[in-house]
């Protein structure tokens, strides 16, 4: 290998992926992948899938869908590292021996777990922030059919060794996952610190030389997710696409000249940045001004730029899908390189750690 600095992330397949993940991150991925400055590792979380106990059939689904998005997207196996991070027994084995420097305490309190701790107790929470000795009272005074299963504990250590055991310097991430890297460099400092050793570095998170992409969604506030009719996925036919813009929540038009827009109003502007071309968002952006805009045209605009975009990603989606043997191949040749990497960093664990042979 090189010495390029090497790019790592990932996204757990609980799903399809939407606009907003196509915007905010795999169109990024590529971009960088195809810049060519970076080593650039991208894998499927199957593992970290499992902490929702998901069916068995579906998570195979899941993983299939975000590969062949992946490659659809422009993900290159000859360029990139593509992986299903099941495929790297490494990474399970680190994980054990990595669990040994991390404290209950500190993972009882990251935002995310507390989150899906009181999903799985079926608690609404009350006020999410400095609550977090009630949830430990929650989880364990809990009934014997609800419980908080010791995987979705250790959530954090198993993406810490995601990362560490590659050895990654970027991992580009939303804001929902920063305290999980921030997480990672703790536990790369304490493990450096415990064995007097520098071994690890630490990972810092990765914006594409400017202000991350924030998707908004079509319900009129707040970020594309997968809630109904907030999104569009990118293997949405063009009806549907059509028929989702048409629907989004607007307000009823501005009543004078140069009016402040609302959230919902905004919302649409900022797709129409992200999909459309420069002179159509002035052209609208003077008609929001002048208070001749038409909101049923501003959407087909959007509808017709979003087909634009994502109709040849669909097609590919749908032939690469299918495509076993491809998926095969792809598969075979990022776990033979994730591996690679992966066996020397545990190996070198190991031995830091005591666990060598007679
Ligand atoms: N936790 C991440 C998410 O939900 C997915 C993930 C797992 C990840 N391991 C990772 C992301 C390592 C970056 C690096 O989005």
């Amino acid at each position: 290998m090189d010495n390029k600095k090497i790019v790592l992330s990932g996204i757990r397949p609980t799903g399809q992926l939407h606009l907003g993940n196509y915007l905010g991150a795999l169109s990024n991925f590529v971009k960088m992948q195809n810049e060519g400055k970076y080593d650039s590792y991208y894998f499927i979380a199957d593992l970290h899938a499992l902490t929702t106990n998901p069916d068995p059939k579906e998570l195979h689904t899941n993983v299939r869908h975000i590969l062949a998005e992946y490659l659809a997207a422009g993900l290159d196996p000859e360029k990139s590292t593509i992986f299903v991070q099941s495929d790297i027994p490494e990474v399970s084995e680190m994980y054990l021996l990595l669990n040994m420097h991390v404290g209950i305490g500190e993972l009882m309190r990251t935002a995310a777990f507390k989150d899906k701790a009181r999903k799985a107790l079926g608690i609404t929470a009350p006020n999410q922030g400095d609550d977090d000795e009630d949830v430990a009272k929650e989880i364990i005074g809990a009934s014997t059919n609800k419980r908080v299963n010791a995987g979705l504990l250790t959530y954090p250590t198993l993406m810490a060794v995601d990362i560490l055991i590659q050895r990654a310097d970027f991992v580009p991430v939303g804001k929902d996952q920063e305290q999980h890297l921030e997480l990672t460099r703790r536990f790369a400092r304490r493990f450096n610190s415990f064995y007097k050793t520098e071994y690890f570095k630490e990972p810092q998170n990765f914006n594409f030389g400017s202000a991350p992409v924030k998707v908004p969604g079509l319900d009129g506030s707040g970020k594309m997710g997968k809630s109904e009719g907030n999104c569009i996925y990118l293997v949405d036919e063009e009806k549907a696409i059509r028929k989702k813009v048409m629907r989004a929540v607007t307000d009823g038009g501005p009543t004078e000249p140069n009016m402040p827009m609302a959230e919902p109003v905004q919302n649409l502007f900022t797709i129409l940045k992200l999909v459309g071309t420069p002179d159509k968002v002035q052209f609208f952006t003077e008609a929001y001004n002048n208070c001749s805009i038409r909101y049923g045209d501003l959407k087909k605009e959007i509808a017709e730029d979003i087909v634009a975009m994502t109709t040849p990603i669909r097609e590919r989606i749908l032939d690469i899908e299918n495509d076993d043997a491809y998926l095969h191949r792809v598969l075979e040749m990022g776990a033979e390189r994730a591996r690679a990497r992966a066996g020397k960093t545990l190996a070198d664990v190991r031995e830091i750690m005591g666990i060598t042979k007679f």
